[in-house]
């Protein structure tokens, strides 16, 4: 038997924190969305809006859901908002350092028997959880993006959590009519293992001039029937996203198959980061 979830921290108001609350709220969670940049919060909360009024439009949703599901969502700059939640799940960049700062601003305020879960799509848990003062209680909850869209749910255990806070987190996601995979702790887990290395090979083959952009794409799209070409995918997640994984792969499993192209990183040194920041392989402004 895990604990009964009721009230659901989000931190990152990010693409990834934004859906996650999304489909919290939508599924009766009470949900604190917490970040510290107010303009984010603000922009996140009207994403959703945005999200479930097209729900409505194309009749997935009443409009009384809506309603019920954005009364359920705050936002707040105030760590100490996150009090009251049972499960608070972190999904701020995939950068070490600033979740661990995160962590020890926000474990002084839980509730001792509240769950921490990280939407990390590559660390390692257990090593996260060693920056928590509740390794039991601490696992990787991995949603996919867009959050509202994408079934699957990756689970993930560090080598303390407990049995009663993977169960917890297993009927929380079930609740969100996800489908669950588990994976072991190991770099990238399942999902990005394996799609990741796809789409630096993708960059490859643009970098050795194997084909253009839009050749490179539209081979995938239509000749292996994915539903977005690879170079556009990785301007969907974020080439900085793509670079961080990656060089988790390369250093983790120490095999040079994993190494970034050198177009990758070049591209996230001139700050084009995909869709978020307007250009990336494709042109966004
Ligand atoms: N947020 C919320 N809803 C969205 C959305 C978004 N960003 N983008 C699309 N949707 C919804 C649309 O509203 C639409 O909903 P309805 O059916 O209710 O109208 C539905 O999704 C389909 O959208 P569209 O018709 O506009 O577009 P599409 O058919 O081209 O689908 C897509 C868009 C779902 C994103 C599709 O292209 C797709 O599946 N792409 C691949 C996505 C993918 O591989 N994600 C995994 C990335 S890896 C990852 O997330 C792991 C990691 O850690 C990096």
């Amino acid at each position: 038997m895990g604990s009964e979830i009721k009230n659901v921290g989000v931190i990152g108001a990010g693409q990834m924190g934004c859906g996650i609350a999304q489909v919290s709220a939508a599924s009766g969670y009470r949900v604190q969305l917490y970040d510290l940049s107010p303009e984010r919060i603000e922009a996140a909360l009207a994403t959703v809006n945005g999200n479930l009024a097209r729900q409505v439009a194309s009749g997935k949703m009443t409009e009384d859901e809506r309603k019920a599901a954005l009364a359920l969502i705050s936002g707040s700059a105030d760590v100490n908002d996150l009090a009251s939640a049972d499960l608070v799940i972190e999904a701020a960049t995939e950068d070490e350092s600033v979740k661990r700062k995160i962590y020890a601003s926000i474990c002084p305020v839980l509730k001792p028997e509240a769950i921490l879960a990280t939407n990390t799509s590559s660390l390692s848990i257990t090593r996260l959880a060693s920056a928590t003062d509740r390794p039991e209680r601490f696992m990787g909850i991995h949603f996919m993006n867009p959050v509202p869209v994408m079934k699957l749910v990756e689970l993930v255990r560090g080598i303390a959590t407990d049995e009663k806070t993977f169960t917890s987190a297993k009927d929380f996601v079930t609740k969100l009519d996800k489908t669950i995979t588990v994976a072991e702790d190991f770099p990238a887990f399942i999902v990005n293992r394996i799609l990741l290395p796809m789409i630096n090979e993708a960059i490859y083959t643009l970098y050795e001039g194997v084909g253009s952009v839009d050749a490179i794409d539209t081979a995938m799209k239509l000749g292996a029937n994915h539903p977005m070409g690879p170079l556009q995918l990785a301007d969907f997640i974020g080439l900085d996203t793509c670079l961080s994984i990656m060089q988790v792969l390369h250093d983790g499993l120490a095999d040079s198959k994993y190494r970034p192209c050198p177009l990758l990183v070049k591209y996230v040194e001139a700050g084009w980061l995909g869709r978020k920041s307007g250009r990336g392989f494709y042109d966004y402004r």
